[in-house]
């Protein structure tokens, strides 16, 4: 993040501080619980805000050189990401062209080809059908038409998108719209891939993104992990086109205070959290990166697989490293799984029970309020109301 927009919002935060509040919503919000029990609802939200949109499927370091893949099976097909010998990344159905078998699993580094574990047929890494097996006795096939289909990949910033639908364009500019400039400080690209954990949950998909947005619960339901760390109902919001930017000052922030502007890091000072709409949340952390996705599971209104990528800036080499970042990831795993998921279960179950027609998002919860808010207007449904 560029130090005057540092600076700024942390001028705003510590305003905040001095006159004990934080940034609202100017009304409190009222939303259906349809909106977490309706299968209808959830179809909507499948088609526009998955199918129809560009998918980050992982850091460009997680593919660095040819021949490195990954498969990613959440959004309905099959889908392989391979980077080419020409340093390109493509994406592909993950599906041979004889007779549909799986051509990669999980994710690797280096291949030259993707051999179907069938019958072998063999595709380069930029998809392209090199070797039918036994020729002479199958018989005679065009290779040059049985590439493996390819799904439209781009990479910027070091995120990688794909557009699950074959023979679509892809637009990334209201993907990333309003984090260009944040993006291009961070150097995903380069950074290391730690760990991935996929996890599944009774809950609703977009429960799990609320759980990052607002600070709210921090001192209550965080008390013992992470609450202590940092100012509970204290954050900056911005929006940008569907997106969003929260940040959620550390209590060291105080600091500031006593130090010139040009010492002030906020990066430092605080966990600053993007949604890139609509299911990745990427948390900014001192010295890592955690990029959380979620998707819905088995076409369920409650049920979600979420993944947590933590991305670390050198690769974690000796025991001294790894034992670090396993404590630092233990930590993050302890907060959403022991209390932020579990909290969600319970909310999900809740709304199902049919207790009460609505949920009420305080002034205090904004960016809840504005992804809820962009939710619907995406799939067409009728917004928040305000009473
Ligand atoms: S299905 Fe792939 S080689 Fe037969
Ligand atoms: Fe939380």
């Amino acid at each position: 993040m560029l130090h005057d927009t540092q600076v700024t919002l942390s001028k705003r935060i510590l305003a905040h501080l001095g006159a004990d509040t934080t940034d609202l919503s100017r009304d409190v919000a009222y939303n259906d619980v349809t909106a977490f029990t309706s299968p209808e609802r959830l179809a909507r939200e499948w088609e526009n805000l998955f199918l129809g949109k560009p998918q980050y499927l992982g850091l460009s370091c997680r593919v660095p050189d040819p021949g490195d893949y990954l498969t990613n099976d959440d959004l309905g097909v099959p889908i392989l990401v391979a980077r080419g010998k020409d340093g390109r990344v493509r994406a592909f159905l993950n599906v041979c062209r004889h007779r549909g078998a799986r051509v990669a699993e999980g994710c690797g580094k280096g291949k030259r080809a993707f051999v179907c574990p069938y019958h072998a047929w063999s595709y380069d890494t930029a998809g392209r059908l090199v070797v039918i097996s036994e020729q002479a006795s199958f018989g005679h096939v065009d290779k040059a038409a049985h590439g493996l289909r390819e799904l439209t990949a781009a990479e910027r910033h070091g995120l990688i998108f794909v557009a699950p639908r074959p023979d679509t364009a892809l637009n990334l500019d209201p993907v990333f719209e309003g984090l260009d400039e944040d993006f291009a400080s961070y150097n995903f690209g380069n950074f290391h891939h730690y760990a991935t954990r996929k996890t599944h949950w009774k809950m609703n998909w977009k429960i799990a993104i609320d759980t990052f947005l607002e600070p709210y619960h921090f001192s209550v339901l965080h008390k013992n992990t992470v609450g202590p760390l940092l100012f509970p109902n204290l954050c900056i919001v911005d929006t940008f086109g569907q997106n969003l930017r929260e940040v959620f000052p550390r209590r060291a922030i105080v600091d500031f205070r006593n130090k010139p502007e040009s010492e002030w890091n906020l990066v430092e000072q605080s966990a600053i959290v993007y949604l890139m709409f609509p299911n990745v949340v990427i948390v900014i952390q001192i010295d890592h990166y955690e990029i959380w996705r979620v998707y819905p599971a088995n076409g369920s209104v409650d049920e979600v697989t979420v993944y947590l990528e933590f991305y670390i800036p050198e690769p974690a080499g000796g025991e001294m490293a790894v034992e670090h970042w396993r404590k630092n990831m233990d930590l993050v795993m302890r907060t959403v799984e022991t209390e932020d998921f579990p909290a969600g279960e319970g909310i999900q179950a809740g709304l199902l029970s049919g207790a009460q027609n609505r949920v009420i998002y305080g002034r205090n919860e904004p960016a809840l309020q504005f992804f809820e808010k962009t939710v619907m207007n995406a799939v067409g449904a009728a917004s928040l109301a305000s009473e």
